[in-house]
């Protein structure tokens, strides 16, 4: 008999340590003999921690299971998928799931995260083994192929990248891996980095054999140890069993990889200041050009990747560009892991192709919010990324569509907000965090926040009301085209969509459009 208790830092926080405890107690009791597998989560948070049973049929799912319920849960026969009121069914046919087209995130939730036969018996390191087989040009051309995109939020084509660096002639080039996943409401980085670190590894290994790179860092923020954890127990593994290191499944390519950590910088996800900060020095942003592919970490050519994007890879090399290409809209090809965070019901990840519009994804995956009161505002993209009314909810998910509103996917936090929300408080939190994380180097973004927080609260307080619009929206037109990286630059989207979408929060006459 085997049952699965999430590993998962959100299974975590909500007991599922004691919940195996309590489980393996109990089985020790009523003398069952049964494996304990800490899998990695669903992505459905609300039923955390869900704890899932092997039946002939397929899992079976439980949840949310406390430790109080373990005892009747035995009583109910729940290890030969006993029915109780904790059941949710077979888990492949929880409405959730089924309804997602789950390929990046294929694994996830399945196997036991850093165990490497497990990974192996699920598709794992199917891409490397191809990868190894193709010329260095070969495997650039199935990733350009297969038109995958930055999936950390600025959407540029990977394989554009990837064939930079391959081009750029050095002694040593460097993969890096941009774990620093700051945004508000954000998660998917690290789950896969919990929940199946391997694919992020073969993905960094396939992109280093492509590129010509022999190192590879991979950037996680403090605020991540299971994710620390979990990467260097599968970083150990897989070069214990040949899967890194020198001469890698007997190619004579060589992989190197290893685990840094932040220090709880928001700006350090900001690619150079991230660069900077691996170095060794404080994290400020550098002036581009020269792109990190030509000069990156220790001035040498260097793939900075998002951990999704790379993630994507294995699939990509392993399936072909074709079948990835296959999903989504326009030029936003393949899913997307979309995070449904803040005041709603069903919050967690999905993992959808591009082209589902926010209200399937609010109201048939999400319930709408949690304490029932109506949606007024859902923020996408990140702590940076706009505002969006509700008219704006059946705008498709695609880089160009929401690009076209002003506002951004980024990389896919969709945050609600409920009918009492104030924009204006909302706006002047913008300009604070901005001021807060600011790196300093520009004066845009050091400066212009700072301003931008007095203005709003002129703005609040009804004084001046007119002239602080108006120096408010000049303020984020000066961010949005002098500062030097997207922090300063990207403020002003969730400032500018609360003032055009919800003017009557600032004083409704006096905030329309100049
Ligand atoms: P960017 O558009 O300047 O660059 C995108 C990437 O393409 C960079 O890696 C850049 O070096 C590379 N690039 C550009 N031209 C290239 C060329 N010709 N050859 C090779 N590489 C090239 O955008 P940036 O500033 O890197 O990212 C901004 C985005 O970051 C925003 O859109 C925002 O959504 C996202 N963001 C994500 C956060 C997260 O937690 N994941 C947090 C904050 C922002």
């Amino acid at each position: 008999i085997t049952i699965y208790v999430p590993r998962d830092s959100t299974a975590l926080a909500l007991g599922a340590d004691d919940v195996t405890k309590a489980i393996m107690v109990e089985a020790v009791r009523r003398g069952v003999d049964l494996r304990i597998v800490r899998n990695g989560s669903r992505g459905m948070f609300w039923l955390e921690p869900m704890v899932e049973v092997d039946t002939p049929d397929g899992r079976t799912a439980y949840g949310p299971v406390s430790k109080e319920d373990v005892t009747v849960l035995f009583d109910a026969d729940f290890i030969h998928g006993g029915t109780h009121s904790l059941s949710l069914g077979l888990t492949e046919e929880i409405a959730y799931l089924k309804k997602q087209e789950r390929l990046t995130f294929a694994r996830v939730g399945i196997t036991d995260p850093v165990s490497l036969d497990d990974y192996l018996a699920h598709e794992g390191y199917a891409g490397l083994q191809r990868a190894l087989g193709m010329t260095a040009d070969g495997i650039v051309q199935e990733v350009l192929d297969s038109a995958l995109r930055g999936r950390g939020g600025a959407a540029f084509p990977t394989g554009i990248k990837w064939k930079t660096v391959l081009g750029a002639q050095a002694a040593q080039k460097y993969v890096v891996c941009n774990a620093d996943e700051g945004d508000s409401g954000t998660f998917s980085d690290r789950m896969v980095m919990e929940d199946d670190p391997f694919m992020l590894i073969e993905g960094m290994t396939i992109a280093g054999i492509a590129v010509g790179a022999t190192h590879g860092y991979i950037y996680v923020r403090s605020e991540y140890p299971h994710a620390i954890a979990a990467l260097n127990e599968a970083i150990e593994n897989a070069g214990k069993a040949g899967y890194l290191g020198p001469n890698i499944l007997g190619s004579g390519k060589t992989f190197q990889l290893e685990v840094r950590k932040g220090a709880g910088s928001y700006v350090c996800g900001e690619e150079t200041a991230l660069l900077e900060s691996l170095e060794g020095k404080r994290g400020i942003v550098r002036a581009k050009p020269p792109l990190p592919a030509i000069e990156g970490l220790f001035g040498k050519p260097t793939v900075i990747n998002n951990v999704i994007s790379l993630a994507t890879v294995p699939l990509i090399m392993a399936r072909g560009a074709a079948f990835y290409k296959d999903y989504g809209m326009g030029r936003s090809r393949g899913t997307l892991p979309l995070q449904l965070a803040g005041n709603i019901k069903y919050g967690g990840l999905v993992e959808k192709a591009f082209g589902v519009s926010l209200r399937e994804l609010l109201i048939d995956f999400g319930g709408g919010t949690a304490n029932g009161r109506a949606i007024r505002a859902v923020q996408v993209g990140g702590p940076l990324g706009a505002y969006l009314p509700e008219s704006q909810f059946d705008t498709p998910l695609d880089y160009e569509a929401f690009a076209a509103i002003g506002a951004a996917l980024g990389h896919g936090g969709i945050v609600v907000f409920d009918d009492r929300v104030d924009m204006a408080k909302q706006a002047r939190y913008a300009m604070e965090f901005c001021a807060v994380e600011s790196c300093g180097k520009c004066t845009p973004c050091r400066i212009g926040s700072t301003r931008g927080v007095e203005a709003v609260d002129q703005i609040i307080a009804n004084q001046n009301r007119p002239q602080q619009i108006h120096l408010l929206r000049d303020l984020c037109d000066l961010m949005l085209h002098g500062s030097l990286c997207a922090m300063g630059g990207m403020t002003p989207f969730p400032v500018l969509s609360a003032l055009n979408h919800f003017p009557e929060d600032f004083g409704a006459d006096t905030a329309q459009k100049a």
